[in-house]
């Protein structure tokens, strides 16, 4: 097997160096630390066997009910009485076809049976951050590689300028004229590490990321493979055309300075120092933890004067207010953690735009260089990467009587209550009568809270939720 030619790789877990054997990653001086390859790309998460079984969960159980949907469409199709309706289902069925294809064959490289298929263990306490789903990004596939699509070439087009505009010259001048080493960290389905790549063949780019669909999708398609995809549409214009679809391609070919990565930004792969730059594109505000866990992560593995480049929409949304910072404050936090802010912009662009689509979506990003320092920063983002509660890591805690657990406590017990008296023989009259008896409601005001329980509580689920 290919061997990788960077050389800076390190234990997401020890910081100690990881040698590239061929077959797997392991540590120079501990045997005992082996990190599989997954499909060509090294599986570099602190817990490699607790997060593959995981996303192996994941991938199982999403298409085995995609191809449950798949058939339930059969069915439909088969039922519709007007014709205009079984050929729309039929369309449908068709796209979700290829995705589902296009899917079983990107994944191939996770699938269990393989020597990769090991114990689940939690050996760090490291979990996968809950709110990333296998599908959140799988439009960007399309964005990214399509061809012939020239409105999703120019959306590509615009984040690599915006991150070239915001290089100061003397940076690119040195990349382009010698070897630099350059991450880009939530890397997605890869063409923006695939475009800096061109635009620097005497660098060495290392794109990161913690989703397997999109990162094997990169990797197959830099290693020359064609694939057939879909643009799914947000709302479809035309009920006849819910999707796109497309030919994916490396326009260029593969690009040989690029290799991938599967690793977690706050467990970072990395010797300490070992880039010139480092770029997140559309990475900072979909992030679980504060902003402050990231600038102190990227300090770890780049250069003094080395440079971080970000791009992208500025729109964090925590719970806690206090951490939905500006960029001023932003700014701030990386001052107190080994960066020089030198400059920030406001580009406008169109975001994952298609002609099938009824809505336009336009986003800002905003895009800032800054320039590490020479400060050490402490940051153990090696060690035992985990957010999980106190409580729950430490069972002779107390649970504390949150605020949220009071809230839900009657409205849930009332839903169950109701729920649970369904047995497929009593009525409406029989609940109400129940209801009554245990509640002392006047019988009309008992049949009034069922009715409009049930109402809401079917009817609610009459839309899809929109991802
Ligand atoms: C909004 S998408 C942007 C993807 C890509 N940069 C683009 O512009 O299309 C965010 C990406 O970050 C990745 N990501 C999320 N959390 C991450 C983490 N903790 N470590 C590494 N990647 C992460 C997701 O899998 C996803 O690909």
């Amino acid at each position: 097997m290919k061997t990788s030619s960077f050389r800076f790789w390190s234990c997401p877990a020890t910081g100690l160096p990881l040698i590239d054997d061929g077959r797997d990653f392991r540590s120079a001086t501990e045997e005992a630390m082996v990190y599989p390859k997954v499909g060509g790309v090294p599986w570099l998460f602190p817990d490699p066997k607790f997060v593959l079984s995981h996303w192996r969960e994941r991938i199982d159980l999403f298409l085995e009910s995609r191809t449950h949907e798949i058939e339930e469409l059969k069915s439909s199709i088969k039922s519709a009485a007007s014709p205009n309706t079984k050929s729309r289902l039929e369309i449908l069925r068709q796209s979700k076809i290829t995705q589902l294809e296009l899917l079983k064959k990107v994944l191939d490289p996770m699938k269990p049976g393989t020597k990769l298929s090991l114990p689940k263990k939690q050996a760090f306490g490291y979990r996968l951050p809950f709110n990333q789903g296998l599908l959140g990004y799988f439009p960007n596939m399309a964005r990214d590689w399509a061809v012939g699509q020239t409105g999703f070439s120019q959306e590509n087009k615009t984040l690599l300028d915006a991150v070239l505009a915001i290089i100061p010259e003397s940076a690119k001048t040195s990349m382009a004229a010698s070897e630099r080493n350059i991450a880009v960290l939530g890397c997605g389905a890869g063409r923006l590490p695939y475009d800096i790549a061109n635009q620097f063949p005497k660098s060495h780019v290392v794109a990161v990321d913690l989703n397997p669909l999109l990162l094997l999708a990169a990797q197959q398609l830099n290693s020359g493979a064609k694939l057939k995809g879909i643009f799914p549409t947000v709302s479809p214009k035309d009920r006849m055309k819910p999707a796109i679809e497309v030919d994916l391609a490396a326009p260029k070919g593969p690009a040989k300075n690029l290799e991938f990565a599967f690793a977690d930004v706050y467990a970072l792969p990395f010797q300490p120092s070992s880039f010139d730059l480092v770029i997140t594109p559309w990475l900072v505000d979909i992030l679980p933890r504060h902003f402050s866990l990231l600038t102190s992560s990227i300090a770890q593995i780049v250069k003094p004067s080395g440079l971080w480049i970000n791009s992208g929409a500025w729109a964090f949304n925590f719970q806690n207010e206090e951490d939905n910072l500006s960029l001023l404050e932003a700014e701030e936090v990386g001052t107190a953690t080994g960066w020089t802010p030198l400059t920030s912009r406001i580009v406008e662009t169109a975001y994952l735009q298609s002609e099938v689509d009824a809505h336009r979506r336009f986003e800002t990003m905003t895009t800032f260089a800054w320039e590490r320092t020479e400060a050490a920063v402490p940051y153990d983002s090696r060690a035992r990467v985990t957010d999980k509660i106190e409580w729950l890591s430490n069972p002779s805690l107390p649970i504390p009587r949150l605020p949220a657990f009071a809230q839900s406590i009657e409205s849930l017990s009332t839903m169950t209550w109701v729920l649970s008296q369904v047995d497929g023989h009593r009525t409406l009259t029989d609940l109400v009568k129940i209801l009554s008896e245990q509640s002392g409601l006047e019988p009309e005001a008992s049949r009034d809270a069922l009715e409009s329980f049930f109402d809401r509580y079917l009817k609610d689920r009459t839309f899809r939720e929109r991802t």
